[in-house]
C-alpha cells in the first residue's frame, strides 16, 4: 500500500471529525438463513464527495446500499442521516429523506414510457380541479420535463420520449434510471454499477454527471467494478470484503493495483489509516 505521509496527517481523525457526515451506517448485519450478506458493515459519507464502494462479487456492496436506501431492513445496526437516527422501512422512506438510488437491477416499470418512469411516485397532476379533484395527470408537462432533464444530462439518445422503457436498449434504460436519481436526489445519490451496461461514450457522460452532481454539493456513492472509472471520479474508496468495510482510503493514497489486492484479499488492509477521515477536498477547503 502506498501511503502519502503528508495527507495522512492532514486526514487525522481529529481533523475529519470536524466535518459532519451526511450519511453514516454502523455495524449493519443482514443474514439470509446461513448466508451473511452484511457482517457488521460500516459506511461514512461526507457532503460534497464521491465515495466509491468496491469489492468482489458477493462482498455485500448491493446489500449495503439496499440497507441505505430502504430496500432491505438490516437485522442489526444503525443508519444516520445528518446525525439523526433513521429507520427506513421502504425505499419511499429513504427517498423522502432525499436519498435516491439507481439499483444494480434497475427498478423501472418496463411497460410504462420514459416520462412515467422518471416521475414514478411523484407524478405531476393537472392544474386546478382536474388535478386535485379528478387526479388527472399532466402528461404533457411530465414529457416536456423529461426531455429537458435527459437533454441537460446529455443522456438523450432516445428518439421518442413516449417510448415504453421495455423497448429501450440496456444503456438507454440505465440512462433513464440515472436521470431519475440525478433529478430528484436532494441529499444523497447512490448508484450501483451505473456504467455496467453502458458504452464508452455513455459511460463518460455518466461519470461527468457524477462529477457534476458532486460539484453541486450532493454526495454520490458509486458502486463499481471498473477501476479506471473509480479512480477517475472518486474522492475516497471504501473497500468491502466478506460483508464488511475493511478499509476506506483517500484515492490519492492508493494505487489501482493495491485497491484490487485489498478487494481480493491478496493484501491485508492498512492498519495505519482512519476509515472515517473526511475527504481531502473538504479538509483542505
Ligand atoms: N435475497 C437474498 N437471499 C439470499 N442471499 C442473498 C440475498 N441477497 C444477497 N444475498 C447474498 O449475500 C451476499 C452479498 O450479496 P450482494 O448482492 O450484496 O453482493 P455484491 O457485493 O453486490 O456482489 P456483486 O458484485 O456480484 O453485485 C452474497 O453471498 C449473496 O448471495
Ligand atoms: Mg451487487
Amino acid at each position: 500500500m502506498t501511503t502519502n505521509p503528508t495527507s495522512t496527517s492532514t486526514h487525522s481523525s481529529s481533523t475529519g471529525s470536524l466535518v459532519q457526515p451526511i450519511l453514516q451506517a454502523r455495524n449493519l448485519v443482514k443474514r439470509y438463513g446461513h448466508v451473511t450478506a452484511l457482517a457488521g458493515a460500516d459506511l461514512t459519507l461526507y457532503p460534497g464527495e464521491v465515495l466509491a464502494v468496491i469489492g468482489d462479487n458477493g462482498a455485500g456492496k448491493s446489500s449495503l446500499i439496499k440497507a441505505l436506501s430502504g430496500a432491505l431492513i438490516p437485522d442489526e445496526g444503525e443508519i444516520r442521516v445528518d446525525g439523526d437516527l433513521q429507520r427506513f422501512r421502504s425505499p419511499l422512506d429513504a427517498r423522502s429523506a432525499g436519498i435516491e438510488t439507481v439499483y444494480q437491477h434497475l427498478a423501472l416499470a418496463p411497460a410504462r414510457d420514459i416520462a412515467a418512469n422518471l416521475f414514478l411516485g411523484r407524478e405531476i397532476r393537472k392544474p386546478g380541479p382536474l388535478g386535485w379533484g379528478l387526479r388527472m395527470l399532466d402528461h404533457k408537462t411530465m414529457r416536456k420535463e423529461t426531455a429537458r432533464i435527459m437533454g441537460d444530462l446529455g443522456l438523450l439518445t432516445i428518439q421518442n420520449i413516449g417510448q415504453a422503457v421495455e423497448t429501450l436498449s440496456g444503456g438507454q434504460r440505465q440512462g433513464v434510471a440515472v436521470a431519475r436519481a440525478a433529478a430528484f436526489g436532494s441529499r444523497v445519490i447512490i448508484m450501483d454499477e451505473p456504467t455496467a451496461a453502458l458504452g464508452v461514450k455513455e459511460s463518460g457522460k455518466v461519470l461527468d454527471l457524477i462529477a457534476g452532481i458532486r460539484d453541486r454539493g450532493i454526495p454520490v456513492i458509486l458502486i463499481s467494478h471498473d477501476m479506471p472509472h473509480v479512480f477517475e471520479v472518486a474522492d475516497r474508496i471504501h473497500v468491502q470484503r466478506l460483508g464488511r468495510r475493511i478499509a476506506c482510503v483517500q484515492k490519492t493514497d492508493i494505487t489501482m493495483n493495491d485497491a484490487v489486492s485489498l478487494m481480493t484479499g491478496a493484501q491485508a488492509p492498512p492498519t495505519d489509516h482512519d476509515p472515517e477521515a473526511a475527504p481531502a477536498r473538504l479538509v483542505r477547503r
